[in-house]
């Protein structure tokens, strides 16, 4: 039985209407995305930062989970071996397709942390500076998201897993953000496939490229592990 490990990242959302990180100019509201997803720019400038995050999370009531999302939930049921999918992003577009053994390295749109009492909670609304928190009422709660700079969630977990893997997937991620961006190399013994509209930087660390969109790629290459499986 193998070790499958896959990691999206923004690109396997796309075609669902959220927005893609660096597609077109990057920019939103003229400000550069690393701009607004810092620990600094929300010390800076709170309110933005809430707008920001409040748009996001707003979206994800008109969105829903597409093909791709879809065939991941169904490769998670049917895999035979062990599983994890890593998502980079931070919809809830793989719980929604009923994916299970997941885990969100760079946090929730829907859930938000409380900077004094570190508790996190759900939360589907907009999220401002008035809002205390339901557990310590101190009025210094943000969004649960991991910015530029600060340590992504469940590391230790991803890299037992890189590890292991004997098979190890990236679909719709630019491989310019790290840690994800070298996941590749740390699943070294694995099988390498990498899925996207066009050739990452990371391209050259993979074995098999499919060039295509997630929702079409995806479902066919699910299909193909599972009749190996
Ligand atoms: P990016 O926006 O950097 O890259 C999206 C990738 O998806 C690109 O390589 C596109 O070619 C590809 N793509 C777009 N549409 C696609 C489709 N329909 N099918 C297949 N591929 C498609 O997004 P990420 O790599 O996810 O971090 O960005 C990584 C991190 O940077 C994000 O998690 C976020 C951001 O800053 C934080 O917020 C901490």
């Amino acid at each position: 039985m193998k070790n499958l490990v896959v990691l999206t990242g923004a690109g396997i959302s796309a075609e669902s209407g959220v927005q893609t990180f660096r597609a077109a100019d990057g920019l939103w509201e003229d400000h550069r995305i690393e701009d607004v997803a810092t620990p600094e720019a929300f010390r800076r400038n709170p309110e933005l930062v809430h707008r920001f995050y409040n748009a996001r999370r707003a979206k994800l009531r008109d969105v829903k989970p597409n093909d791709a999302h879809l065939a991941l939930a169904r490769l998670e049921k049917d895999w035979l071996g062990a599983f994890l999918l890593i998502t980079q992003n931070v919809d809830d577009l793989h719980e929604r397709a009923g994916s299970h053994q997941l885990v969100h390295m760079h946090g929730e749109l829907l859930k938000i942390f409380c900077e004094v009492c570190e508790k996190r909670q759900k939360h589907a609304d907009d999220l401002g500076l008035g809002d205390s928190c339901p557990n310590c009422h101190s009025k210094r709660m943000r969004p649960d998201i991991v910015w530029f700079g600060e340590m992504p969630y469940h590391m230790e977990m991803i890299y037992d897993a890189l590890a292991k893997a004997d098979v190890f997937i990236s679909i719709g991620t630019s491989g310019l953000v790290y840690p994800a961006a070298g996941f590749s190399k740390l699943a070294s013994r694995a099988h390498r496939i990498e899925v996207n509209l066009q050739g990452t930087s990371v391209s050259p660390s993979f074995h098999e490229h499919r060039l295509g969109r997630a929702s079409e790629e995806v479902p066919s290459l699910v299909t193909e592990l599972l009749q190996k499986n």
